[in-house]
């Protein structure tokens, strides 16, 4: 049997007329850039998102840096994130001038410590990145008490937890602002690159609208030096046709995740996810922790199952931030689940004939089997 990580194929088999629907709705429109689908897009993923306000984006990396930059991050402001998040929220702070300050995560959920916290944030903190990890709400409540006390702001990466809640708040909505991700694998996902911003601030909205749309309020009057980070009319579009599904799809990776716990709960020195009190999962990503990793991986491999590791790598292990290679050893909790991390595969289409599969090859392994 052969188990893939993800089947956008089948997703959108499911949608295409609907999908194509949307296409022509563009293509007859001939509004290609911040169209009706834009406004649209935007009116309703903030609706879902329960925010004052969304505005849609290039991507997610550029999400996260037009929220810096509404937030007023500059040159030598520090800005404080997980050592084991997506390079993109580090590349993110490093393209505006500023610089990532690095905090290890919880052992159990693999999101950022917020004990550790109140060690990392100094004068120079001008914004904490919560990054809400494999689909996992973080624990926003002591993340956002630091961050207050210190006079910092609070950007939320949701790039992976669409839909997950802290304490019955979404994910998106906690922040001063949050940044998101409809990369095609991401829980809503695009037909290409796509990602907006989330926040109940209309001044963070304006700015950022602004700075995405060449500094420009007004067409050919520039108040500030900005980009073109703008969502594309085409991917509006495809969202809206995605969004209603949304809840209904994390519904279903959460019944996969239970299955999975139950099919799994005891293999060898395996441990499931943990979900923190107060927070919800939508399982972007089911990762589990075995200390036979890598062999794991390479016998699931051999056997048909594609799985994948979210990270291989801290931030400050990658070359392109050497200059904080000095810090290996300093977040070994970080740096051990770069080490015993695998992601299963899981997506809202997965079948239990094929969670079985991965799981009888995952116990034939600890057996020894392999
Ligand atoms: C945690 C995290 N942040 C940011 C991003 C960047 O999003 P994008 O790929 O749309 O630039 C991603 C996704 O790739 C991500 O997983």
């Amino acid at each position: 049997m052969n188990v893939p990580f993800l089947n956008l194929g089948l997703l959108h088999s499911e949608m295409r007329s609907e999908l194509s629907d949307a296409f022509e709705r563009v293509l007859d429109n001939q509004h290609f850039v911040l169209g009706s689908e834009v406004g649209a897009f935007e009116r309703e993923f903030a609706q879902w998102t329960t925010t004052n306000y969304a505005v849609g984006t290039s991507n997610g990396l550029d999400a996260l840096a037009m929220s810096l930059k509404a937030l007023g991050v500059g040159h030598g402001d520090e800005v404080v994130m997980p050592a084991n998040t997506y390079i993109a929220t580090a590349l993110a702070a490093s393209q505006i001038g500023a610089k990532p300050v690095l905090v290890d995560v919880d052992e159990k959920t693999a999101l950022m410590d917020s004990n550790l916290l109140g060690e990392a944030v100094r004068q120079e903190t001008k914004v904490i990145i919560p990054v809400h990890l494999y689909g996992q709400a973080c624990q926003m409540t002591e993340i956002t008490r630091v961050a207050r006390e210190n006079g910092s702001y609070v950007l939320e990466d949701n790039a992976q937890a669409q839909g997950a809640t802290w304490e019955g708040k979404h994910t998106g909505s906690m922040g001063d602002v949050a940044a998101t991700s409809f990369y095609p694998g991401k829980n809503l996902g695009a037909l290409g690159d796509a990602g907006a911003v989330t926040t109940n601030d209309a001044m963070i909205d304006t700015k950022v609208r602004e700075f995405g749309n060449y500094g420009s309020k007004r067409k050919y009057e520039h108040d500030v030096k900005g980009a073109n980070m703008r969502l594309d009319e085409l991917q509006a579009a495809f969202l809206r046709v995605k969004l209603p599904k949304l809840h209904g799809w994390n519904d279903q990776r959460r019944a996969s995740a239970s299955r999975y716990d139950e099919l799994l709960g005891g293999l060898g020195d395996i441990q499931i996810p943990t979900i923190a009190l107060g927070a919800t999962h939508v399982y972007h990503l089911y990762v589990i922790q075995t200390s036979r990793r890598d062999d794991l991986a390479a016998w699931l491999h051999k056997k048909g199952v594609v799985t994948l590791v979210h990270y291989p790598r801290c931030i400050h292990e990658h070359k392109a931030y050497s200059e904080l290679e000095g810090l290996k050893g300093a977040f070994p909790v970080a740096e051990r689940l770069a080490q015993t991390s695998l992601s299963l595969p899981m997506h809202p289409h997965l079948t239990e004939s094929e969670q079985a599969y991965v799981a009888e090859c995952i116990a034939a392994f600890f057996s020894g089997q392999a």
